[in-house]
């Protein structure tokens, strides 16, 4: 099994890839597992925050090139697993991508649909898809300028050359650099800690922050609002600031 799901304790959800002689291409195989796997954690109450991995050697090295060489628009227009991108698009839970050696072209924009990048100091981001004629088709030209800024992106898409951990991180591509050998454990823990915080909290938090950054301020200010008035109806709110003033640990229900 090329893509496969592992239920962690603590409501963790661990997704790999593992297709190392292909340096995990995405081929429509894995696409469409992904969308399968997506889908399912999406609607499983159990999973609370999911943590998504390749090998220690790869995350992705992007579309797998051989099975498009020869492709026409048609075929691509055609071609299984594209819905993986809209089912990670719209994965309503905190999504971790733990990221070792490369993640390139629509492997990079696999890991920027997560919403924290724990990569190991060896890994390598970048969009080389102009080498090869292309362009990204998979959020590249979007969601990397909304996380490093014009500049740093163009280069990044213009000359499609890779940029390193540490430099990812300086420019905001990365939430956090660690040691090749700690990226999956220290992305499990993450995990592990927002999965023990209020879901509902943090599944507010994140469709804020998506769907914030697409409005002007004072709408996004406005749906904040509300969503922030919304959290009096849930039951973790009652808990969460009860046990802070009775000085006791929480016990959040989900609900
Ligand atoms: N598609 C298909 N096969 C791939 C692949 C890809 N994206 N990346 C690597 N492979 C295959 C190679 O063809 C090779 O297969 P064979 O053994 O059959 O020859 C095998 O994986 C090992 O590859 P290398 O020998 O090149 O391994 P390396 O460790 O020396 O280099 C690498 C690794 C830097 C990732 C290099 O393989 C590489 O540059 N890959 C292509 C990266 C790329 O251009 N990605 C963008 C693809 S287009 C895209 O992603 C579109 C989109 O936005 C959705």
């Amino acid at each position: 099994m090329e893509v496969t799901l592992e239920c962690r304790p603590g409501n963790v959800a661990l997704v790999r890839i593992d297709r190392p002689e292909a340096r995990n291409a995405l081929n429509g195989a894995i696409r469409e597992r992904l969308a399968e796997i997506f889908a399912e954690i999406a609607a499983d109450d159990s999973v609370r925050c999911a943590v998504l991995a390749g090998t220690d050697k790869v995350f992705a090295a992007g579309a797998d090139i051989k099975a498009m060489a020869e492709a026409e628009p048609i075929d691509m227009m055609n071609r299984p697993g594209d819905r993986a991108w809209k089912v990670l698009k719209e994965f309503p839970k905190p999504l971790i991508a733990a990221v070792n050696g490369y993640a390139l072209g629509g492997g990079c924009e696999l890991a920027m649909h997560a919403d924290i990048i724990v990569a190991g100091e060896g890994a390598r981001f970048g969009q080389p898809e102009i080498k090869v004629g292309i362009i990204p088709g998979a959020g590249g030209t979007q969601r990397l300028v909304r996380a490093v800024g014009k500049f740093k992106a163009m280069k990044i898409l213009l000359t499609g050359d890779f940029v390193s951990a540490r430099d990812a991180e300086a420019m905001g591509l990365v939430s956090e650099v660690v040691p090749d050998g700690e990226v999956l454990d220290r992305a499990l823990a993450l995990a592990g800690q927002i999965a023990a915080l209020p879901p509902i909290a943090a599944r507010t938090i994140k469709e804020l922050v998506l769907q914030g950054g697409d409005l002007s301020l004072d709408s996004a200010l406005l749906l904040e609002r509300n969503a922030f008035r919304l959290m009096f109806g849930t039951a973790d709110q009652k808990e969460g600031m009860r046990a802070f003033l009775e000085k006791r640990p929480p016990a959040f229900s989900g609900r």
